[in-house]
């Protein structure tokens, strides 16, 4: 199992291309689910949830392309795929398949929607938390879904179609708003949703329905209107840049100290993270290309900060700022009100030398001079990536182990990093 050793102290510097999102990525190439026409996908990255997404959809009979390197690529450049999912042969997502990945469960709302049935494997348990899926049940049911668990699977019947109708989410759900658009966007009738996740994903989601036929409205507002159309077409749609990828890009630099332009990034996208990193005296400014971000001599200043829905600061950006404000300057707090078990990374970050009290949901860290390299343990895709970031400012060495979370979510990251000075390299063992 490949493990990453890192060598800390020294200071980023340099340029690294922002990939496309992988959050966006997903409900994407599942939209391609909706259409008999082709799908085009530009600016998709290389990642192992997207492989592992391929295949499920393969299973259903998708037919996945991806296009060759075009002279004067640069070899960061993101991929373009071509799905096409003229025929549909199985409307079933095996719990082999979708208990790998948990998003595979939204394929329910294109298959009912475009095929009148689909019998999907429940996710089941993850790490950050309990993630039911009764929300999504509960959006399908109310535009007319006929629902039953059965062995572990939840089978969805719509046999005359679906039909628009009133959803109100009691809490805001990203999984929730993609399922209930996709499957509206083929209702008949009109759909309002209404506290609806506003995360980016979910606008670019919309707009590429849009590009294929649909008719949304107020995606990126918490009320999104439907009206359902009879058939979608194919277009063509570039993925939106990783605004999590930019995050934790940024709060690496702020914890080395040094100079990054951030090639790609969408500032607005994460506007909140920002003002964050600005209100610990990190330098942030948006450029003509993207996000330069520097800290030079200044230390790091604490901070208090709860996880919110979009445009609050997101939740996939926690465990990368705690790993940052354990060399702050005085005592943070950091409220998770998301997940409720979104704390895996405290212990392994507490082995590298930070100072961290756990109380319910929120951790407060005392800050430390300077962190020290030890052998640590990856949990999940975002817990992994901190512990990244604190190895690049401890003190000697860190091996990073089980780091296959990493390759979920982090595009060439050892890459990325490395052509900005760190020392940083994959061991296969
Ligand atoms: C998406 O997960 C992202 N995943 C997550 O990123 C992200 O952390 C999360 O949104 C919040 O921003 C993808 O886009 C693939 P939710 P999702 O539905 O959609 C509860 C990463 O690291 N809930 O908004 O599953 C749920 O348990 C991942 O890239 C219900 O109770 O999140 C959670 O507490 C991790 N019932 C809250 O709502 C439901 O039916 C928000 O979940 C659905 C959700």
């Amino acid at each position: 199992m490949d493990r990453i050793r890192i060598v800390g102290g020294r200071p980023l510097n340099g340029t690294i291309p922002i990939s496309g999102a992988k959050n966006a990525t997903l409900p994407l190439m599942i939209a391609s689910l909706l259409t008999e026409q082709t799908l085009i996908l530009d600016n998709v990255p290389r990642l192992a949830d997207v492989v592992q997404l391929q295949r499920i959809l393969g299973n259903h009979g998708v037919d996945v392309m991806m296009s060759g390197k075009r002279s004067g690529d640069d070899e960061y450049k993101g991929q373009t795929m071509h799905l096409s999912a003229a025929r549909i042969v199985d409307t079933t997502a095996p719990y082999e398949l979708v208990s790998k990945m948990r998003a595979s469960f939204w394929v329910i709302a294109p298959l009912v929607a475009r095929m009148g049935e689909a019998r999907v494997s429940m996710p089941g348990g993850c790490a950050i938390g309990t993630r039911p899926v009764d929300l999504l049940i509960m959006a399908l049911e109310r535009l007319g879904a006929a629902i039953e668990i059965d062995g572990g699977y939840v089978v969805a019947r719509a046999r005359n179609g679906l039909r628009g109708g009133e959803i109100a989410f009691p809490k805001v759900t990203v999984s929730g708003t993609h399922v209930a658009v996709m499957a509206a966007a083929l209702a008949a009738g009109t759909t309002v949703i209404e506290n609806a996740a506003r995360e980016p994903e979910v606008v670019d989601v919309a707009e590429c329905l849009n590009k294929m036929g649909a008719r949304i409205s107020g995606a990126g507002s918490p009320r999104i209107v439907v009206e359902g159309v009879a058939k979608l077409s194919g277009a063509r749609h570039s993925v939106v840049p990783d605004r999590i990828e930019t995050g934790t890009y940024a709060m690496a630099v702020a914890m080395t100290g040094g100079e990054l332009v951030l090639d790609g990034a969408r500032p607005e996208l994460l506007q909140a993270a920002l003002d964050v990193l600005g209100r610990a005296d990190v330098e942030v400014a948006p450029t003509n290309r993207g996000l330069r971000v520097a800290r030079n001599g200044a230390g790091i200043r604490s901070v208090e900060v709860t996880t919110e829905p979009f445009p609050g600061f997101p939740t996939d950006l926690q465990a990368q700022l705690m790993a940052l404000m354990s060399c702050a300057r005085g005592t943070s707090r950091i409220t998770e009100t998301i997940f409720e078990n979104r704390f895996m990374h405290v212990q392994e970050l507490v082995r590298l030398g930070a100072r961290i009290h756990l109380d319910g949901e929120t951790a407060t860290i005392e800050g430390v001079e300077r962190l020290k390299g030890a052998p640590v343990m990856a949990t999940d895709l975002r817990a992994s990536v901190s512990l990244v970031i604190a190895a690049l400012a401890a003190e000697g060495e860190t091996m990073v182990n089980r780091v296959y979370h990493l390759d979920r979510g982090f595009e060439r990251l050892e890459d990325k990093l490395a052509r900005c000075g760190a020392t940083i390299e994959r061991v296969s063992s």
